[in-house]
């Protein structure tokens, strides 16, 4: 993610809560059975606002409103150009909502404001600006077939797309999901993270100020095995791309069978980062710092294995601790934070667990390894060493503030260790031998390496997993195949 420096500069104020209802059809409607959920501020625990439960109900409206302006409305009729322009405006009324909507962001989810400023909403703006150049662009081929025949290639919008996303980065997830979608021509209906729905539903509100038809953005907030289930079960929809845990990307796929649905998974992973004798080591401590506690260690891609060569790894390691010593955790609207607190009650015990498990199977606890303060969902920066690759720690996605670091000592046996698990999402090398990079990062099973830098995204660069890790990619031009059919015409010529 970038990491802009500038601050504001002092405590940024709280924002107000105005969409809490389905967006349906152009319409703000409570849920069918008349039913709320609470979401809460992670960082005190306080309801922040009553959020309408939609279920099959709901999803089945949303879905006759996508499939009707698929099927028969404006959208994916309209002039190409228009598209663009129409994305370009809502892209432009993110941007004067900049300050607020990364506010919302850190009141539902609990990321510093510092974080949600200058890297969530930033990453939002370009990424919808991004498809935006899209629309316009998306074209086929003409193929020389045998015989008397013009064949020909066309790219059409796969329809009526289901959208799931998890809590972690709740505005850009929508961005990656909405801008191909939007692009193609496809209508969507989104289910968003019952932990975080409000600024979702914000960027509705905001797609219709900008003149995107009704329908053409349906968001239902709502729980995964009810809403989201209905969603993907749902025989009026043609696509669905989801972001979150393996185990629910697996009962997604088993149901979404039934109907021949296109699916696009993106998921998580144990993501090797490696860091050779030779590296810049500064840049490489700073790296494998940010690389696993950005965001509270709530990313896919998070560098949750940490390897260092023996020849460096004690000093190396007595280093890092200090950094995640310092590190500025605490109030997530204070700018000067760094960490906030986890996203909710079940990540926080999940991620404690953890912390047991790294104890019990015999790993060295370094720092951290406990709650902080006692109110809302704060822990401590953690670091493991003495990790063993078959340790619950180095094995399973903690999705919270805990490193486990490993020790080398050749590039065969690195290597060989990195990929050994079933996932292959991120991986990272850290070397000033530049010929050694690039032959590693071909070794590596992984969908993105980083070498000599961490969670560098751009909306231009496909990301998606190798692997466990996922299925299709999200992003670049590759991101937008994945939401289009290829139609081949035939034509006689004589
Ligand atoms: P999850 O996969 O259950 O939730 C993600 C989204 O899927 C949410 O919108 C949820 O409502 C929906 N969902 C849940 N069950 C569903 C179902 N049966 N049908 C359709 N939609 C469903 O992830 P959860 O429970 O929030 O977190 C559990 C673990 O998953 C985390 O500890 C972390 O390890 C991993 N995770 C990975 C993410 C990533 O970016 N790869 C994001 C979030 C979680
Ligand atoms: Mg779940």
């Amino acid at each position: 993610m970038a990491t802009a420096t500038e601050k504001p500069a002092k405590k940024v104020a709280r924002p107000k809560i105005r969409q809490t209802q389905c967006f349906i059809g152009g319409k703000w409607l409570d849920a069918a059975s008349g039913k709320t959920f609470d979401t809460i501020h992670p960082a005190t625990e306080e309801v922040i606002a009553k959020v309408a439960e939609g279920d099959k109900a709901d999803i089945d409206l949303a879905v006759d409103a996508a499939r009707a302006q698929f099927d028969g409305g404006e959208w994916s009729r309209m002039n190409a150009r228009e598209r663009g322009r129409l994305m370009y405006k809502l892209a432009d009324l993110i941007e004067e909502e900049a300050d607020e909507l990364a506010a919302l962001e850190t009141l539902d989810n609990g990321k510093p404001i510092n974080d949600s400023r200058n890297a969530d909403i930033p990453l939002v703006i370009d990424c919808i600006r991004y498809y935006a150049g899209w629309a316009d662009k998306i074209q086929g081929s003409t193929i020389p077939v045998s015989g008397d025949y013009f064949c020909y290639t066309r790219r059409e919008p796969v329809g009526v797309v289901g959208q799931i996303i998890p809590w972690n980065f709740p505005a850009l997830m929508a961005a990656w999901k909405w801008g191909p979608a939007l692009a193609t021509g496809c209508t969507i209906v989104m289910k968003p993270a019952e932990q975080t729905p409000l600024t979702c539903l914000r960027m509705a509100h905001l797609a219709q100020k900008a003149g995107i038809p009704d329908g053409v953005i349906n968001v239902v907030p709502g729980y995964g095995p009810t809403a989201g289930a209905a969603l993907v079960a749902h025989p009026g929809v043609d696509k669905i791309a989801f972001t979150g845990e393996g185990a629910t990307a697996k009962i997604i796929q088993r149901s979404a069978l039934e109907t021949m649905k296109r699916v696009t998974f993106e998921l998580g992973g144990k993501s090797p980062n490696v860091v050779f004798a030779d590296a810049d080591l500064d840049a490489a401590i700073h790296g494998a710092h940010f690389a696993l506690y950005f965001n509270q260690g709530q990313c896919c891609c998070a560098g949750s294995r940490l390897f260092v060569q023996d020849k460096i790894h004690d000093e190396f390691v007595d280093r890092l601790q200090d950094l995640n010593k310092s590190r500025r955790i605490g109030d997530p609207f204070d700018p000067e934070t760094e960490q906030g607190p986890q996203v909710d009650q079940a990540q926080f015990d999940k991620i404690l667990k953890y912390v047991e498990y790294g104890k019990e199977d015999g790993a060295k606890l370094v720092n951290g390894g406990a709650r902080h303060g006692d109110k809302g969902y704060f822990i401590e920066p953690t670091m493991f060493t003495g990790v063993k690759d078959d340790m619950r720690i180095a094995k399973e996605e903690i999705f919270g503030p805990v490193m486990s670091v490993l020790k080398f000592s050749d590039v065969d046996e690195i290597a060989r260790r990195a990929n050994a698990t079933n996932d292959g999402l991120a991986a990272a090398v850290w070397t000033r031998d530049i010929a050694k990079a690039h032959r590693f990062a071909n070794k590596l099973r992984a969908g993105t390496v980083w070498i000599n830098c961490y969670d560098v995204f751009d909306a231009a660069a496909p990301f998606g997993g190798f692997k466990e890790s996922g299925l299709g990619r999200e992003l670049g031009e590759a991101g937008l195949a994945a939401y289009t059919e290829l139609k081949t015409v035939t034509v006689a010529m004589n």
